[in-house]
């Protein structure tokens, strides 16, 4: 059985103040949430710190966007897995379309990252996904498959999540279908050596439409852009029924 996990991607949103704010009305609301649910915040940088000061004795475990692939060296802007790892991180998104599209993050670069996170110890959370030019020429699957292809080249599947996400579907409130990502995580676990990889969907996911996607058999979870800076709202996704 794949693990569940429902991931929160702030982007850049929040400061340091905000999520303070924000844990004092998420927290609250986890006291009924099954136990077989792995819960993680991913948030900018400055907000680590926050997360791991105000976290403790809480099952919510804290995720960074972004890991370089060197331990340390001239790359500004950049953070390292050790950096990340000392402030309490576990799990790290790489390869958002958003790095894809604007930082010119490639396969290869993603696949680096990969290796730095998990010879950390920090568990990724790769994406993937098609634009709607894709889609609409019938490339989606081909495209998919090259992206795992040359993302996943020796990483080890024990220790990774994955993360389905349509491009067209993000931040648009157009949200795939629940079967047709369903299909498509199907058909990203038939590519997997590891069956039980959790493999998540993303694009426009909120509290109308966590419950159908999480009743799909292939799906088995959420990384929720928009809808996870509500404190409310990722409540009600964390306790999708
Ligand atoms: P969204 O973003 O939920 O706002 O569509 C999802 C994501 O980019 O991970």
């Amino acid at each position: 059985m794949s693990k569940t996990v429902i991931a929160g991607n702030w982007k850049m949103f929040k400061t340091q103040a905000e999520t303070l704010e924000f844990l004092q009305g998420f927290l609250g609301h986890l006291n009924d949430t099954p136990d077989d649910r792995e819960i993680v915040l991913c948030v900018p940088f400055t907000a680590l710190g926050v997360l791991s000061k105000n976290l403790h004795g809480s099952r919510v475990k804290i995720g960074a966007q972004n890991v370089h692939w060197e331990d340390s060296g001239a790359y500004t802007g950049e953070i390292s897995a050790p950096m990340l790892v000392e402030v309490g991180v576990r799990y790290v998104v790489i390869g958002h379309s958003e790095r894809r599209q604007y930082f010119g993050e490639t396969d290869q670069t993603v696949n680096l990252r990969l290796k730095a996170a998990q010879k950390h110890g920090l568990i990724p959370i790769l994406c993937v996904g098609e634009t709607k030019e894709q889609r609409g020429a019938g490339e989606t699957e081909s495209l998919i498959t090259l992206q795992l292809k040359q993302d996943l080249v020796d990483i080890d599947q024990s220790n990774l999540v994955i993360a389905y996400e349509p491009i067209w579907a993000i931040g648009t409130g157009d949200t795939c279908e629940a079967k047709e990502a369903n299909r498509i995580i199907g058909l990203i676990r038939s590519q997997l050596s590891n069956p039980e990889v959790p493999i998540q969907y993303g694009g426009s996911v909120k509290p109308e439409n966590i419950d159908e996607i999480m009743a799909q058999p292939e799906i088995n979870g959420a990384l929720v852009g928009g809808a996870s800076l509500s404190p409310e709202g990722f409540a009600r996704i964390v306790n999708y029924q």
